[in-house]
């Protein structure tokens, strides 16, 4: 074998002085293979043979060792890169005993069972990257066997994130690692302080990332011995307490991220100055009091601010408009007040997203916002503002969110023909604004071609449902509930090819459902494909007496026209809107029969009929519809039995209440006997409706905006 093996070295690398691996290295190898239950589907067995030499094997790679000073042959493993490779099983402490390893990948694999403490404590190992697999316990060193090695571990990075770990972290484990450089432990579950002894073993520590854990108590002061720190990230944990001021000590910072703890107490303006350094500054979702101080207008590196969901209040300091590199600015849900007007939006030309909503702002968008030709959201909504929307605004060319909803803005007319020509437009959320105003069915209107979201809800606007809205070629939602519209539905709004959101609840629309509605090719459609991206922050959802909930992330398609006065009876076509998860069709005046056809709409999850005249009997058939888990046929005048078995035995009485000639055990009524014909109950409208709002707070991060974190917030309007 050594022969055969000499020979394939010499073809493979001409005179080099390259030979094989040792029997020990293979063996350990070996080792590591027999621990795995799934190795790739035998890929690695395959490639990794007996009698073989270890070094041409798969995802390994060796080298000359340097440390044998005797110029000769010696080899050793250096590398074993196996990630993606579809591992399942245990890693084996026998690769902590390969004398000469360097880099260890085994990320994204499905690797348990815990991480051997051999090779925590390997002497070689540089870089070990064990992320994206299964393993749990305790990440546990142990005393270096050698109580030689003066320089202590060679260790610089380790990736143990996104598994499942556990346990605190013990000074005793990490004290020999006094080369650490970067320490990624997020997604995990992780107890106890914070640590923050890898910067007093090594003064290389630059990144140490703890997010998406359970850490708790307060940010250690001796984060103040990082002094080489650039990135600390520990945001989903339970930190608690203020940010200690040792933590300003550490002007190597550059990116500093705490969002989603329970830290508070006032942002110091001395401490925050001598952070000279830094890019992001990501506090969101704590519960910090007090104003931005002055300060931070000296820090001209700053690319990012996110004091989202705090408590902060007060002015905004105009020392904002000095941080020139601002790419994003998110201050929403504080309890800022006073002018934005306050800061100077002239000078930050790299702004691309600006977030003040659910403050107290008052005044007008002020004028330097719109030199900001950068931006591409603004968002303003639930503050105080009013006033007519600028011309200037189209000077925004990347403009492609804007939320101006719930402030006192003025003048419908001018806002659409203004954004009209916003080319890159796609979601626009101008309700809760305009109050008692006419909308213009303004033949001028076109343009929006981009326009994807149309929120113009809760306003309440009078007028007909424009028509120009049915040349919104990209609509995927419309948002119009809460509003005094009257007239017919336009049967344009049906050449909508993308349209799959449609909310016109509690107008006073009349005339019947148009057939052509159901001829929405999106809603007619399997599956909603919906090109708007999960960047959606804020999304109004209006809902009837009962409350409908509504995932952001999975867009269902649906039809929600309660609470007008819409006659005539149901069309038999409804049943082609394959794609809808909601037909929400009470408090109208519908009559007739409830078509059969509606138990093709096999996605739907929520039918409301309620209050309205329709007669005939329940479609027997309804538990055909999988996924119905509301239904509400209350207050018609149904009758016949009211259909059982599965999941339809779960809907309670109230479903089918108010239908005096429906029988069934629920109603306590049995269908052999006589109908009593009680009074009708019940029908009429009920107050107190409410709005959800959706919001998903994203935040810009160069390219793209991510989503952040939901929150579900309710207004009763
Ligand atoms: C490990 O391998 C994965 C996949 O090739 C790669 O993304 C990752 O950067 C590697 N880890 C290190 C520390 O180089
Ligand atoms: C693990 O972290 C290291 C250091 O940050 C990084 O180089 C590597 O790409 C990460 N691994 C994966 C799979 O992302
Ligand atoms: C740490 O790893 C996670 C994936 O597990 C990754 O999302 C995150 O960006 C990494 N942190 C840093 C600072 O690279
Ligand atoms: C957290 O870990 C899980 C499981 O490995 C993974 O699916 C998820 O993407 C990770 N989350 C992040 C933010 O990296
Ligand atoms: C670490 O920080 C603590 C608290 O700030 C301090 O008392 C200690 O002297 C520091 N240790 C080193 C080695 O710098
Ligand atoms: C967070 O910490 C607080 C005490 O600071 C504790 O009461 C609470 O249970 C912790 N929450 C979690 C989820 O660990
Ligand atoms: C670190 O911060 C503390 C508290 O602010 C201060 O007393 C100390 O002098 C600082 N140490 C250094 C080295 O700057
Ligand atoms: C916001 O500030 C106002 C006074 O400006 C105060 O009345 C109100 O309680 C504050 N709200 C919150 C949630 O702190
Ligand atoms: C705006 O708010 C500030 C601070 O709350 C207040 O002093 C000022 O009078 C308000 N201005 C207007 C026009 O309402
Ligand atoms: C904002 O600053 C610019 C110069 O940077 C100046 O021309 C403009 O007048 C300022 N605007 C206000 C409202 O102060
Ligand atoms: C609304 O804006 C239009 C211009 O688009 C203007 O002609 C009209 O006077 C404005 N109305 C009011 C009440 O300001
Ligand atoms: C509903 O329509 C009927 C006629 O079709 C009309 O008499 C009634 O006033 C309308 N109700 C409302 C609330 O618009």
């Amino acid at each position: 074998m050594p022969n055969l093996c000499l020979v394939l070295a010499l073809i493979l690398f001409s005179a080099s002085s390259i030979s094989c691996c040792t029997d020990h290295e293979r063996n350990c190898l070996l080792q590591f293979l027999a621990g795995l239950s799934q190795d790739g589907h035998g890929g690695l067995a395959a490639s990794w043979r007996h009698g073989t030499d270890c070094c041409s094997w798969e995802g390994i790679t060796c080298s000359s060792s340097s440390s044998s000073s005797t110029a000769s042959k010696a080899v050793t493993i250096t590398d074993v890169l196996l990630a993606s490779k579809k591992l399942e099983g245990s890693i084996s402490p026998a690769l902590g005993r390969l004398p000469g390893l360097q880099r260890l990948n085994l990320s994204h694999n499905s690797l348990s069972g815990g991480l051997p403490a051999e090779i925590m404590s390997s002497d070689s190992i540089v870089i070990l990257d064990i992320s994206f697999n299964l393993l749990n316990g305790d990440l546990l060193d142990s005393p270096s066997s050698s109580s030689s090695s003066a320089s202590g571990r060679r260790i610089q990075v380790i990736n143990v994130s996104s598994n499942s770990f556990s346990g605190r972290f013990l000074s005793s484990s990490w004290k020999e690692m006094e080369n650490l450089v970067v320490l990624n432990a997020s997604n995990n579950s992780f107890t106890g302080p914070m640590p923050t002894f890898f910067c007093i073993r090594s003064s290389s520590f630059s990144m140490l990332d703890l997010s998406y854990n359970h850490f708790n108590g307060n940010v250690p002061p001796e984060i103040g011995n990082c002094s080489s720190l650039r990135m600390l990230k520990a945001d989903h944990n339970n930190l608690s307490g203020t940010l200690p001021d040792e933590l300003f000590n550490v002007t190597s910072l550059e990116h500093l991220s705490f969002p989603n703890n329970g830290l508070q107490g006032v942002l110091d303006g001395a401490g925050i100055i001598k952070l000279r350094n830094l890019v992001v500054l990501d506090l969101g979702f704590n519960m910090f009091s007090g104003n931005i101080p002055d300060s931070i207008g000296k820090l001209k590196r700053l690319e990012e601010i996110h004091l989202h969901h705090n408590s902060l209040a007060g002015e905004l300091t105009p020392a904002i408009g000095s941080c020139t590199n601002l790419k994003a600015l998110n201050l929403g849900s504080n309890n800022f007040s006073g002018e934005l007007g306050k800061v100077n939006f002239s000078k930050l030309s790299s702004l691309k997203s600006l977030h003040v909503s659910y403050n107290s702002f008052n005044g007008t968008i002020p004028e330097s916002v719109y030199t900001c030709s950068n931006l591409n959201a603004l968002q303003l909504s639930f503050n105080k503002f009013h006033g007519q929307l600028s011309f200037r605004i189209a000077n925004l060319k990347s403009l492609t969110y804007l939320s101006l909803a719930e402030n006192s803005f003025t003048n419908i007319s001018n806002t659409l023909q203004i954004l009209k020509s916003s080319r890159d437009l796609t979601t626009l959320l101008i309700g809760g604004n305009f109050r008692d105003e006419e909308i213009s069915d303004d033949k001028t209107i076109d343009g929006f071609e981009n326009l994807k979201v149309l929120a113009m809800e809760n306003c309440p606007l009078f007028g007909n449902i424009p028509i120009w809205i049915s040349k919104l070629k990209n609509l995927e939602m419309l948002f119009l509930f809460n509003n005094h519209l009257s007239g017919s539905i336009p049967v344009c709004i049906s050449t909508l090819n993308s349209l799959f959101y449609l909310d016109l609840s509690n107008n006073s629309l009349s005339g019947e459902i148009p057939a052509e509605l159901t001829e929405m090719p999106m809603l007619r459609s399997e599956r909603v494909t919906s090109h708007l991206d999960i960047k959606i922050f804020e999304l109004p959802v209006y809902t009837g007496p009962s409350p409908k909930y509504f995932t952001v992330s999975d867009f269902p398609a649906v039809m929600i026209l309660e609470n007008n006065n819409l006659t005539g009876v149901i069309p038999t076509e409804l049943g082609q809107l394959k794609a809808l998860l909601s037909l929400i069709l009470g408090y109208n005046n519908l009559h007739g029969e409830i078509p059969e056809t509606i138990l093709d709409l096999t996605n739907l999850e929520i039918l409301d009929l309620s209050n309205n005249h329709l007669t005939g009997t329940i479609p027997a058939d309804l538990n055909n519809l999988n996924f119905l888990s509301e239904l509400n046929v209350s207050n018609n005048d149904l009758q016949g039995p009211v259909p059982t078995g599965g999941h339809l035995d779960t809907f309670p009485r109230s479903s089918f209440d108010g239908n005096p000639r429906l029988c069934g055990h629920i109603l306590d009524q049995d269908c052999d006997d006589p109908v009593v014909v009680d009074a009708p109950q019940g029908s009429s409208r009920q107050g107190g409706y409410k709005v959800i709002f959706v919001i998903a707070f994203g935040a810009l991060f160069g390219v793209g905006v991510l989503l952040d974190q939901l929150c579900l917030s309710r207004l009763v309007t």
